[in-house]
């Protein structure tokens, strides 16, 4: 939406396509803030060693340098739209700490800032007359000659199918959080622009490091912000302890979400668990400070968990959270392919490496999201319109016939459901070769049967079964990317932490890794870091 409402400020034609209402985005769901280096005691260079650092060097340093430095203009553009963010005493904007960050710079409203910043994008498309359609599924970028030519999407209300011939086409998906089991992440994010992007000879990168938050509810997913520990909420194991002094000595619970999530389920795995799971006890900050600054949360714990987190301590573990990985761009949101655009979660510039810091993902969002929806229209000033293949309506058109025709297969959701605990349990926060190369063969044996399930819904009005055949396919291109850069990875660097190697390598594994697509097979090549300001050294917390 960020990237629309610049390409529309600079006087372009546009519209934005998505399979659910717009407000109904995931970006919703981001709680706990959005940071930028604002007060006079703090710097966007001491913000970029955070993030550099957050990223165990993995992360691109001028794109980091980008990010920091412009998130401050962002954020005062951000509050002259209207998203009027929590004040402090002073009346300023508040900031809150947040786990990697050496200074409290996480700015908020409430727990509800992706929530409201949605809604503050969407006010502005109305504005800006954006042209949205909403509840349509794009099937396929239509590609020639290795430029992007528009897309077609399937209008799920009707079952029609639609071309829509554009200069430029930017993806803005977000994650893929779906493929594991236990995720806060919505039913939608299922990663339709990275699956989008790899069948169109796009370059995937760093797709082994997932985030796993650590404080998501036990049965559902749902996220507790990581604002929560950031008020001063502590996590206790089974016996009482305050568990992070052993792990991250220095700062708690406000380590890196890497460090956090690892140090949870080793406490689990040792035997000091609380029924799977730890505690996460906010009862010390007193009703008055959760009602007003954590309140979605307890609301939330108490409809999804029974738990009031004024009188009990919340039952929280692990779960998959955010994709560092993405579609490789530049620092301007441009993939490999000529007129395709990308930026936010399903983009990978990389400011975020093998690990994202609390409140960097909101930023990278609205910061490369402006940028990428400015080149964009740049772009589309400087060229003309390329003709749209005629066969490319009829292709998808036969395609998804032979999907609707197929009977009596297995049911999709039978495949889904073990796809998510396959990469939950053997592509989680510990792996190994031997787990990594059974995930992979069992994602393999998935994808064979996902070539013969079948639909028992043929109609053409709201058919999810179509749509979900759709984004399982994805998914499990996905997972294979994941768990084939994941099992090449053979050293441990943020989230991806190998049991068998577990140091991390800078002489081998200072690089990205770029899952493509060559006649049909995914493959691997890898890529040079980029280090400008800060040296990789030891990361401790
Ligand atoms: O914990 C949270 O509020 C999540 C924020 C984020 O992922 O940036």
């Amino acid at each position: 939406m960020r990237a629309a409402i610049e390409a529309s400020r600079a006087g372009l034609s546009v519209a934005v396509v998505s399979k659910i209402y717009p407000v109904r985005s995931h970006s919703v769901a981001a709680q706990g803030g959005i940071n930028a280096a604002l007060k006079e005691t703090d710097s966007w260079e001491a913000h970029m060693f955070d993030t550099v650092k957050g990223s165990d060097y993995l992360g691109d340093q001028d794109a980091i340098e980008v990010l920091c430095r412009e998130a401050p203009n962002d954020i005062m553009e951000l509050e002259r739209m209207g998203a009027i963010f929590s004040r402090d005493a002073e009346g300023r904007i508040a900031q809150r700490p947040f786990g990697g960050a050496g200074y409290p710079r996480t700015c908020y409203l409430a727990d509800r800032t992706g929530h409201a910043l949605l809604h503050v994008m969407y006010e502005q498309l109305v504005k800006h007359d954006v042209v949205i359609y909403d509840e349509w599924h794009v099937v396929r970028l239509v590609v020639e000659d290795r430029a992007v030519r528009g897309v077609i999407a399937l209008e799920l209300g009707t079952g029609k199918l639609h071309r829509l011939h554009s200069k430029a086409t930017l993806l803005a998906t977000g994650g893929y959080g779906r493929v594991y089991r236990t995720t806060t992440n919505a039913l939608s994010s299922t990663g339709d622009g990275m699956g989008l992007a790899l069948d169109a000879g796009v370059e995937l990168m760093d797709m082994e490091f997932v985030q796993f938050h650590p404080t998501v509810l036990k049965r559902t997913g749902i996220l507790m912000t990581e604002g929560a520990r950031g008020e001063g909420g502590y996590l206790v194991n089974s016996k009482g302890e305050r568990f992070m002094s052993r792990y991250a000595p220095k700062v708690l619970e406000l380590a890196s979400r890497d460090v956090v999530s690892r140090a949870e389920q080793t406490e689990i795995e040792e035997g000091r668990g609380v029924e799977g799971g730890v505690l996460l006890d906010l009862r010390h900050l007193g009703a008055d400070k959760i009602n007003q600054r954590l309140s979605q949360i307890r609301g939330l714990a108490m409809s999804f968990a029974g738990v009031d987190p004024i009188i009990e301590p919340i039952p929280v573990k692990p779960g998959a959270h955010y994709s560092m990985g993405g579609i490789m761009t530049d620092l301007d949101g441009q993939t490999s392919l000529t007129g395709l655009f990308a930026a936010g979660e399903s983009a990978c510039v990389s400011t975020h490496g093998a690990n994202r810091l609390g409140g960097n993902s909101l930023l990278e969002a609205i910061v490369y999201g402006r940028r990428a929806g400015s080149k964009a229209a740049e772009f589309c000033r400087s060229t003309g319109i390329l003709p749209f293949p005629d066969s490319a309506l009829k292709d998808a058109a036969l395609d998804i016939a032979c999907i609707v025709k197929r009977d009596g297969g297995e049911s999709q959701a039978v495949i889904r459901d073990e796809m998510a605990q396959v990469m939950e349990d053997f592509c989680g926060i510990f792996r190994n070769r031997e787990r990594l190369t059974s995930g992979l063969a069992k994602i393999k044996g998935l994808q064979e049967r996902y070539g013969k399930l079948g639909l028992t819904d043929k109609s053409d009005y709201y058919n999810n079964e179509i749509l979900f055949v759709l984004e399982l396919g994805q998914m499990l291109s996905i997972s294979e990317a994941i768990l084939m850069g994941a099992l090449q990875r053979e050293e441990s660097r943020g989230s991806h932490f190998r049991t068998d190697f577990p140091k991390r390598n800078d002489k081998e594994w200072l690089r990205h890794t770029l899952a493509y697509r060559e006649n049909g097979e995914l493959k691997l090549k890898y890529k040079d870091v980029k280090i400008t300001r800060f040296q990789p050294e030891e990361r401790k917390y």
